[in-house]
Formats: structure tokens, C-alpha cells, sequence
């Protein structure tokens, strides 16, 4: 494209160099915001004509032509133009092609600077409602299998080796409580997103007597910007929605770690779903949890896009700088990593079958109940690192054997400490252990219980 023809292009002798065109274009990708620089444009030309800056007709004749554009662009009929740089460039040529003098006075006490500000606020704000609502749906997911598993027992790990007996539907909830708070975390943030930009213009405000809190009213924002050299040039926005992202992905990672190795047949404390794993092209007995694989392995990604952002933004002077069109492109890949990530979690795990005999079996294989009878033992009296003792030798003998601790016969316990009587069996049955712990948090089935109506109630919200 020649100078004459750029918008820009009044105090240029030359053309731009054809790499050039390329390198600075961003249309490629910033396309995406289309929906927004249309909302934004119509609420900017509706503000100027109320305020009498443009008049009425050339208000309404701006209006017209983005909703036209807006038409031609869902119709797949509009041709970008990457020589036209960015999305905002492309439309605004479109409008005064379409509607002739007055689309040139849309930009009227407006910049580029002020205006990618606004769209990618709005642009983020929609995404970060969509995580929010994706975030529901897999907390509900969930909570359903916690309900279906409240009496599931399955080894509790630290260090990754077997430590004490839990609910299946405890483990579970334990994830609806992290994505509660990345929730938490989406809606803290779209307050801060919320705000418009709109009348920073290039860095300095404008002298046109502009309305800014009714451009903000018109597209349900909180507020307007108190600093126009900050609301050009800060993206903390984009890093907290990033960083958001990144928590989910890293929550998510953590359940698919877990999906992967209970699938292993050597745990087989779950079976995947047809629809959520895959085969091998040469091993015909496999099938393999792939899709929580890549979830794990996209994680990664999301973290170098927060990280891609933090070093952009490190070492720039105020206000705007064209580093900064190096923003979206690693926010529109953490959406497009985060938003299927947790639809497709909540689908794998509505679908994934548990094994409950199988884990109980893994409870009886591992001693989970030693605890329990270094507990009696403190319990009756004996100190307990005395107790912690006697329970390990009375561990030793019962592996020697080939059993577990509830197997023994109350003379064979007895030999570690006469304390031991008849109602330490009770005390060593798994159910029994888990069922003792009923205190706010517990694995207990009636502080299970409790944690599913808190979560059904925090649903219905
Ligand atoms: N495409 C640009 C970006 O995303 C829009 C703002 C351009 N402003 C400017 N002064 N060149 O950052």
C-alpha cells in the first residue's frame, strides 16, 4: 500500500519497505477483536454526537456502516487488509469507504493508543466470563462424582506413598475448593478489566469535550480510567488474566497428573472413557491418557505466555509503545489454551468411571490404618512416640506375614502391647478411620456432606 493511501500516511515521502508491511501488521491476529472495536466505535460516535461534536446524521451514518461491517465481517465477506496494519485501521478505512465524510470523523478526540486499550479490555472481560462459567461447569462435574462416591475409600498420599485412608468424594471436593478460588480470582479481576480508556486519546487526554463515563456506561463498564498516561500504557490487565489462566491450567495439570497415573493399570483406580483417550499405532493393548497429557503439557504454554507478557512490559518508558501490540497474541493463546482445557476437563471427568473395589483393595495392600493404632495406643496412655513404636514393629511383623494390621489376631497384636483389647478392631477398620474424621474439612462422610451442600449452594449462586 502506498503512503497516500495509509491513514497515517500525510507526512510521509516514502512508501513502507514490503518487510516492513508484514513485520508491523497485526491484523492477522488482532481480527479477533473485531466485535469490540465495533462496540467501542459505536459508543464513541453515539458519545460525540450527543456532546454536539459531530452531528446527529453523521452519528447515525457511522452507526450504520459498523453495523454493516459488523455483518459483512460475520458473513465472512469482509476482505482484511494486512497493509492496513491492525483491525482497527481495516474497519475504519471500510466505514469511510461505505460512508464517506463522516466515517473520517470518527476518530475525532480518539487514538489507536486509547482505542486497542478499550477493545482488548472489552476483548479480555468476555474471556474472562467465559473461563467463569467453564469453571462452574467443571466444579459441577465434580461435585456430581463426589456425590456418586461419597463411600469410595481410597489410599490418601504424602510424598506420593500411601499415608491414610480418605473418601474419593474428599479428593474431589479438594479440587472444587482450588476452582472456587481461581473463580474467585477471574471475578476480582474483570473489576479491575472493567474500566474504559476511552478519551486518554494518544497519552494526554484531549481537548474535544468528550464524555467518557457515558462511552463506559454504554458498554457496562465500571468506570473511567483517573490517569490517561497509565490506561494507554498498562497491561496489568492482560498479566492478571494470564496469571489466572495459568492457576487454572496449573489445577487442571495437577487433576491430569492424577487421571494419568490412576489409569495406569498398575493403579487401574480409573477407567477412561472411549471419547477421552486414544490407542497406539503398534501396541494394540494400550490405550492412553492423551488428552490429560496434553493438558498437563499445555500448561506450559500458558505459563510462557504470562511470562512472554511480564517481559514485555518490564522495561518500557510511558505512555504507549508498539511493543505493546505484542500483547495479545500470547493472551489470545492462553484463552485458546484455558477455555478448552476446562470444557473438556469437565467432560473427561463426567465420563471417567472409578474402580472402587480396586483402591479398596490398594487401602488393605498399604497399612493405611497404622495411624490409627498408634492413635489407640496415645489414646490408652502409652506416649506416642512410644505408641509410633510399637505400631512399626506390629507394621513389620504383618508385612513379614503377608497381611494387614486388621488381620491379626488379638493375641498376635497383643505381642506389641498389652494396651491392645478387643475394640481395636473397630479402630482399624478403614471405614471406621475415615468415619472419625468428621471435624470442618475432614474427609469424614458428614463433613463430605457438608462440603457437597456448600458446593451445591456456591452453584446455584
Ligand atoms: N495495533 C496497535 C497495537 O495493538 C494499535 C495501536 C497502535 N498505536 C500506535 N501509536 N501505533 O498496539
Amino acid at each position: 500500500m502506498t503512503k497516500e493511501k495509509k491513514l497515517w500516511g500525510g507526512r510521509f515521502q516514502d512508501n513502507t519497505a514490503p518487510l516492513v508491511e508484514d513485520y508491523t501488521s497485526s491484523v492477522a491476529f488482532d481480527a479477533r477483536l473485531y466485535a469490540q472495536d465495533i462496540a467501542g466505535s459505536k459508543a464513541h460516535a453515539a458519545m460525540l454526537a450527543q456532546q454536539g461534536i459531530i452531528s446527529e446524521q453523521d452519528g447515525q451514518a457511522i452507526i450504520q456502516g459498523l453495523e454493516q461491517i459488523s455483518q459483512e465481517i460475520e458473513a465472512g465477506e469482509f476482505v482484511w487488509s494486512k497493509d492496513l496494519e491492525d483491525v482497527h485501521m481495516n474497519i475504519e478505512h471500510r466505514l469511510t469507504t461505505l460512508v464517506g465524510v463522516p466515517g473520517q470523523k470518527l476518530h475525532t478526540g480518539r487514538s489507536r493508543n486509547d482505542q486497542v486499550a478499550l477493545d482488548f479490555r472489552l476483548y479480555v472481560r468476555d474471556c474472562l466470563l467465559e473461563w467463569s462459567q467453564l469453571l462452574r461447569g467443571l466444579i459441577a462435574a465434580l461435585v456430581g462424582k463426589a456425590m456418586e462416591h461419597r463411600d469410595t475409600l481410597l489410599p490418601g498420599c504424602t510424598h506420593f506413598q500411601p499415608a491414610q485412608p480418605i473418601s474419593l468424594a474428599h479428593h474431589l471436593l479438594a479440587y472444587t475448593q482450588m476452582l472456587r478460588r481461581d473463580h474467585e480470582r477471574l471475578m476480582d479481576a474483570v473489576k479491575r478489566v472493567s474500566i474504559s480508556p476511552l478519551g486518554a486519546a494518544a497519552l494526554a487526554g484531549t481537548t474535544h469535550a468528550l464524555d467518557p463515563d457515558q462511552v463506559a456506561q454504554t458498554l457496562g463498564l465500571n468506570g473511567v480510567f483517573a490517569n490517561s498516561l497509565d490506561t494507554v500504557s498498562d497491561r496489568d490487565f492482560v498479566l492478571e488474566a494470564v496469571f489466572c489462566g495459568s492457576l487454572i491450567m496449573m489445577h487442571l495439570s495437577r487433576l491430569c497428573e492424577e487421571i494419568i497415573i490412576w489409569a495406569n493399570p498398575q493403579f487401574a483406580f480409573v477407567r477412561l472413557s472411549d471419547a477421552y483417550a486414544t490407542g497406539s499405532s503398534i501396541m494394540p493393548q494400550k490405550k492412553n491418557p492423551d488428552v490429560a497429557e496434553l493438558m498437563r503439557g499445555k500448561t506450559g504454554r500458558v505459563y510462557g505466555d504470562l511470562v512472554a507478557l511480564l517481559t514485555l512490559m518490564k522495561g518500557l518508558p510511558l505512555a504507549y509503545n508498539r511493543d505493546m501490540q505484542e500483547d495479545k497474541e500470547p493472551f489470545l493463546d492462553t484463552h485458546d489454551t484455558v477455555a478448552p482445557s476446562l470444557a473438556i476437563m469437565a467432560g473427561m471427568l463426567g465420563e471417567l468411571e472409578f474402580c472402587p473395589e480396586i483402591m479398596g483393595q490398594a487401602l488393605r495392600s498399604g497399612f493405611l490404618n497404622a495411624t490409627e493404632l498408634a492413635d489407640y495406643l496415645a489414646a490408652k496412655g502409652m506416649p506416642f512416640r512410644q505408641a509410633h513404636h510399637a505400631t512399626g514393629a506390629a507394621v513389620a511383623y504383618a508385612e513379614e506375614k503377608g497381611c494387614g494390621l486388621e488381620d491379626l489376631s488379638l493375641e498376635e497384636l497383643r505381642q506389641f502391647s498389652d494396651l491392645i483389647a478387643q475394640d481395636v478392631f473397630v479402630v482399624l477398620d478403614y471405614k471406621s478411620a475415615v468415619a472419625r474424621r468428621n471435624v470442618p474439612g475432614g474427609t469424614g462422610p458428614d463433613s463430605v456432606d457438608r462440603q457437597i451442600a456448600d458446593c451445591t449452594s456456591w452453584l446455584d449462586l
